[in-house]
């Protein structure tokens, strides 16, 4: 049932690896106007100049440090946000795959995922917000209007990537794809802070079979009361 919030609606977006989330947020955004928020670019972001600064990934204690005084410059652009360090625009070196290892395992931390959550509720304060990731519906907004889970199989899942990757110019077997994967779903789902679920209430959609126009579609039904 809609409910009528000072703030504008708050859609989350949460799903495995390549299940087709950003393709879908992006679409989402543009059709029902609402705000991209990209939370595994935030993620992304941390490994990428963490390891810049040469630090250790899996130091908690140093990434505890390197955040305290970490700026990241957020701005929202028409295919998601646009990041940038001391000036610097980091929104496509944070795509490149080497990055997404990197990310996986900062996300395990919790001092990492304290940092994204409070930049992402930040961001979404006015509301009409679609927020994208692994806990939009289960920590990061509970309170949202409307919660969307989206599955793939993980072959399809690996294979869309992998193509993906393709039409970039970037060579890369599709197994190297597919591993790497199983291992960031794994990670994703069996950590302590804050794994992949299904948040309660979700509308829970499987698009192995569809195609992304139809998926858009369902959502929009979905979603439109709630705006
Ligand atoms: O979604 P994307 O693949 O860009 O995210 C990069 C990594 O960040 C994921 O592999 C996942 O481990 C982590 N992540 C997360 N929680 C989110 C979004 C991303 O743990 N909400």
């Amino acid at each position: 049932m809609p409910i009528n919030h000072p703030r504008g609606a708050i859609v989350t977006l949460d799903g495995p690896a390549g299940a087709g989330k950003s393709t879908l947020a992006k679409k989402l955004a543009q059709r029902l106007n609402l705000l991209y928020l990209e939370s595994g670019a935030f993620y992304r972001a941390v490994a990428l100049e963490a390891h810049r600064r040469s630090g250790e990934l899996l130091s908690s204690e140093w990434l505890t440090t390197f955040l305290a005084d970490f700026e990241l410059q957020v701005s929202p652009g028409s295919q998601g946000l646009k990041l940038a360090v001391n000036g610097r625009d980091i929104t496509a070196a944070i795509r490149e795959p080497a990055v997404s290892e990197g990310a996986s395992l900062v996300a395990t931390l919790r001092p990492v995922r304290q940092w994204v959550l409070a930049r992402l509720r930040q961001l979404a304060a006015p509301g009409r917000v679609i927020a994208e990731g692994r806990d939009m519906g289960t920590r990061v907004f509970p309170e949202a209007e409307v919660k969307i889970f989206l599955e793939a199989d993980l072959k399809v899942r690996a294979r869309r990537r992998w193509l993906e990757l393709q039409a970039q110019g970037k060579t890369i077997h599709l197994d190297t794809v597919y591993h790497d994967m199983a291992l960031r779903d794994q990670r994703d789902r069996e950590r302590r802070e804050d794994p992949l679920q299904v948040p309660e209430g979700a509308y829970r959609l499987d698009n192995t079979g569809y195609d992304p126009e139809q998926v858009v579609e369902i959502c929009i039904t979905v979603i439109e009361p709630y705006l």
